[in-house]
């Protein structure tokens, strides 16, 4: 292994999460416009570049390679970069190849998917309710889904469904969404929905904070706090009369910045190294400048050496409070470019937020959806 990633504050980068695509074949009201712009293909990585940018995170000591979008699946030859990227499964380099997916396409990519290595697949799953998916997805069909989280499991997969908690929807139907995960033996993530890119949906609506719902399950089931972690931004519970594990995914209010071990990296190869900053490193650059990766390595340290020790969480907290406040504002915004607070603006704080659409960045799985604030630079007087 060469040199391992380790970032200006000693903690060491074994996390990658990699972005294949921004397209997909759904159109989420809490993530797209129904009429969404995809970038022009010359603009993504190539499949082989996607190998050969992780390979290089992966000679650097990363250990865990995550797969998302977009929509992964939609991804032409997509198979066929999870058969390449095993090698590193079958040589002990890499412990974990997974994705995370919105499930049309899993009946037909579980069995070469778990045959590739894949052992844990994340699926989300917003809503039981045919007319509501619908709805929800702008196009989706829930039996498509389902029959392709029903073929994962089949498949030897584990799965773990993403729920992002919506206002009317969710709470209608948190305790379906507990049964079906507790009798397929799935575990629930319940996500707070973030204010991501330009969806053309007034998000003040769509807003739903997971304590609502942490106190609607608790008035009908026993909640026991759980020492489990994934690895991830997940506090967990257990129900103490199902024994199932619940997810609680609050961007907005708490961070695991000292612990922090991963980065992202989007379809067109920028290396996002924190979640809370917009800053990025673009590895594009150097993949295409050369058929040797030194000067790749050189970027991808360069990026490392970007990440701050953390972002601002009591900052997101106070922007939560304002949350109304902020979508309606940002309804006024179409351009989903930088966002100014204006009045808004937490006291003592300067300069812009910017929010990106979830699969522009790369920043697919529960929990790693979020505001993506100027930076701490942007604000020296911490509120
Ligand atoms: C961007 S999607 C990419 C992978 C795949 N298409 C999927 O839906 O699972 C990854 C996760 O981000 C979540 N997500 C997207 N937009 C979000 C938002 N505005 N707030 C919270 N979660 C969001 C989705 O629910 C999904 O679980
Ligand atoms: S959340 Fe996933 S499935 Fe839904 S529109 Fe976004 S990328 Fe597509």
């Amino acid at each position: 292994m060469g040199c391992a990633l380790h970032d200006a504050f000693g903690r060491q980068v074994t996390y990658l999460r990699l972005s294949l695509t921004d397209r997909c074949d759904l159109r989420c009201v809490y993530c797209m416009q129904e009429a969404m712009q995809f970038l022009p293909r010359r603009e993504l990585l190539s499949l082989e570049e996607m190998d050969r940018l992780a390979s290089a995170f992966i000679a650097r000591g990363v250990r865990k390679l995550r797969i998302t979008g977009g929509e992964p699946l939609v991804r032409k030859g997509v198979i066929g970069l999870f058969q390449s990227l095993s090698r590193h499964l079958r040589s002990g380099a890499l412990d974990e190849l997974t994705l995370t997916t919105n499930g049309t396409q899993l009946a037909r990519h579980a069995e070469a998917l778990a045959a590739c290595g894949v052992r844990r697949v994340n699926v989300s799953l917003d809503t039981l309710d045919p007319v509501r998916f619908r709805a929800l997805t702008r196009r989706g069909d829930l039996a498509v889904v389902l029959a392709g989280i029903a073929a994962a499991k089949a498949a030897g997969l584990r799965v773990k469904l993403n729920a992002v908690a919506l206002r009317g929807s969710t709470e209608a139907e948190i305790f379906d969404l507990l049964g079906f995960a507790a009798r397929e033996g799935h575990d629930l993530s319940l996500i707070e929905t973030m204010p991501l890119g330009d969806t053309g949906e007034d998000r003040t609506a769509q807003y739903l904070p997971l304590d609502v719902l942490r106190a609607q399950i608790a008035s009908r089931l026993t909640l026991r706090p759980s020492a489990h972690r994934s690895g991830g931004p997940a506090r967990y519970a257990e129900v103490q009369e199902t024994g199932q594990r619940i997810g609680f995914i609050t961007p907005m209010t708490e961070h695991f910045c000292a612990t922090c071990n991963r980065v992202r990296v989007s379809c067109t190869g920028m290396l996002y190294p924190c979640l809370g900053h917009e800053g990025a490193t673009d590895l594009r650059a150097a993949l295409r400048g050369s058929e040797a990766d030194a000067g790749l390595q050189r970027a991808i340290d360069a990026g490392l050496a970007a990440k701050p020790a953390g972002h601002e969480s009591r900052l997101m907290h106070s922007a939560h409070r304002r949350w109304r406040g902020i979508c309606r504002r940002w309804e006024g915004r179409r351009d989903g470019a930088d966002w100014d607070f204006n009045g808004l603006r937490p006291r003592g704080a300067r300069g812009l937020y910017r929010f990106g659409r979830a699969g522009d960045c790369g920043l697919a799985d529960a929990g790693d959806h979020l505001a993506m604030g100027a930076g701490a630079a942007d604000y020296p007087g911490r509120v």
